[in-house]
């Protein structure tokens, strides 16, 4: 038995290329938003200066505006979750292969109508699962998957609102692993296909197209499979054809009938949807049986002896390719989901930072200009204040002999004065 449901042995699950990226990413982010802050506080500190000349407000606006951009950024990336809707007609089992990949019966199943509106799963801490209905804020816990049921019964909604269900990461790896499952109701039952592409899929990573084995892709299907392929370029889409348990009644048809099926899935994805190349595609349908693949994960009831299911032939192969089918979706979502989740938010933060860097570049060369123009201009004062210190110099001497001459003069015709005078007398 092969138990991922504990988490245990999920080590090497494709899906930590993506939980490692943004764990990565988030630190990155976070160093990029100190740096900022940094030159931010750098720059209002000359700005505020007395002696400021090169700080304008525009740059300390601007420098705030990355910062803001570069959180809303880094919080988008917290809350990117891997993100995969389930399709198909009313009853194929859309709800039981989410429940199987989920290790419980988490979502309602049943004969006849039963989603009838949006339901997405995703992981919660350990506190308690809660629901919360067509975004309100209001959470309403749930204490068991019994409860959740009658919860999920109980409410009236149209088709394209949505239920969102908060289940413990610990109870299940696909949640702990940041994976967002989306259930909806069957295709067949509304005609506002486009309102539900635009609600649920355009940011969905991968699409599974659950398809009833026992009969043939409809019209309806594939109707909206091209929809959502003009919207969208290059969907990632797997076809399940479920209940394969029903070919173990009639073993000697069964694989001329897996090979109808594998055949036009293939062609359908390949030819028709042209999302991938028929090699490729081969790995992209699959032959399953929801309900015994959940059967055989259901947690034991402690203190309950099992009770004896009773499985048809060859329900082992079928539960070796449901698993098979989730490695497959696991290298999928998580290779397409770190491309397109991470790459465009990087580009974009790249984009800010490219910016701030050349008002950076701009600041120090306008710097580097100024303290030029201040050498230049020391070293012109220091010379002339040279000159007029030996001008100065000079008048001195000159004024210096001058009253020596002066009064050497005086003295003379104080002298000649004074003889002539003295001759007089
Ligand atoms: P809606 O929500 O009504 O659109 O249906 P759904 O596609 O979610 O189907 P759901 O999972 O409710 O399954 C419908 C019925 O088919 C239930 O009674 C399931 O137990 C049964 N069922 C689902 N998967 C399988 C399967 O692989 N084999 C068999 N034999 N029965 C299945
Ligand atoms: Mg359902």
């Amino acid at each position: 038995r092969m138990n991922r449901h504990s988490g245990a042995g999920d080590m090497g699950s494709p899906l930590k290329h993506f939980t490692n990226a943004k764990k990565k990413i988030n630190v990155l982010f976070s160093d990029i938003q100190t740096y900022i802050e940094e030159f931010g506080e750098f720059i209002d500190d000359i700005g505020n200066s007395d002696e400021n000349i090169i700080i304008e407000e525009e740059l300390e606006d601007d420098v705030l505006a990355a910062l803001e951009k570069i959180n809303g950024i880094k919080d988008m990336l917290t809350r990117n979750h891997m993100k995969v809707v389930f399709f198909g007609r009313t009853s194929n089992g859309k709800s039981s292969v989410v429940n199987a990949m989920l290790w419980d019966r988490i979502l309602p199943t049943g004969i006849g109508h039963t989603t009838n509106c949006f339901l997405s799963v995703a992981g919660c801490s350990d506190e308690g699962a809660y629901l919360l209905c067509n975004g309100s804020e209001e959470k309403r816990s749930i204490k068991s998957v019994t409860q959740l049921s009658h919860a999920l019964s109980e409410e009236s909604m149209s088709p394209d609102s949505l239920i969102q269900v908060f289940w413990p990461k610990s109870k299940c790896a696909l949640l702990k692993d940041d994976v967002v499952l989306v259930d909806s109701p069957g295709i067949d039952v509304s005609h506002d296909l486009d309102q539900w592409i635009d609600k649920y899929c355009l940011d969905a990573d991968v699409f599974i197209l659950v398809a009833n084995a026992e009969s043939t892709l409809m019209q309806a299907e594939k109707k909206f499979f091209h929809r959502v392929n003009e919207k969208l370029s290059k969907p990632n889409i797997f076809i399940l054809n479920n209940r394969w348990d029903a070919s173990a009644s009639e073993p000697e048809l069964m694989e001329q009938v897996r090979q109808q099926h594998l055949e036009r899935g293939i062609s359908f994805l390949a030819d028709e949807l042209k999302v991938i190349s028929k090699s490729q595609a081969k790995d992209r349908v699959f032959f399953v049986s929801a309900k015994e693949t959940l059967q055989s994960r259901m947690p034991k009831v402690p203190g309950k002896a099992d009770s004896p299911v009773y499985m048809a032939d060859g329900h082992q192969v079928r539960l070796m390719e449901f698993a098979r089918f989730e490695r497959e979706f696991e290298e999928c979502i998580s290779r397409s989901a770190t491309r397109t989740k991470f790459e465009y938010h990087t580009q974009r933060a790249s984009k800010i930072i490219d910016q701030l860097h050349s008002k950076a570049e701009w600041l120090y060369t306008k710097a580097t200009e100024l303290m030029n123009e201040c050498r230049d201009r020391r070293v012109f004062l220091l010379q002339r204040l040279e000159y007029i210190d030996n001008q100065m110099k000079l008048v001195t001497q000159r004024s210096k002999d001058g009253i020596v001459a002066l009064a050497n003069e005086a003295e003379r015709q104080v002298r000649v004065a004074m003889s002539d005078e003295i001759r007089r007398l």
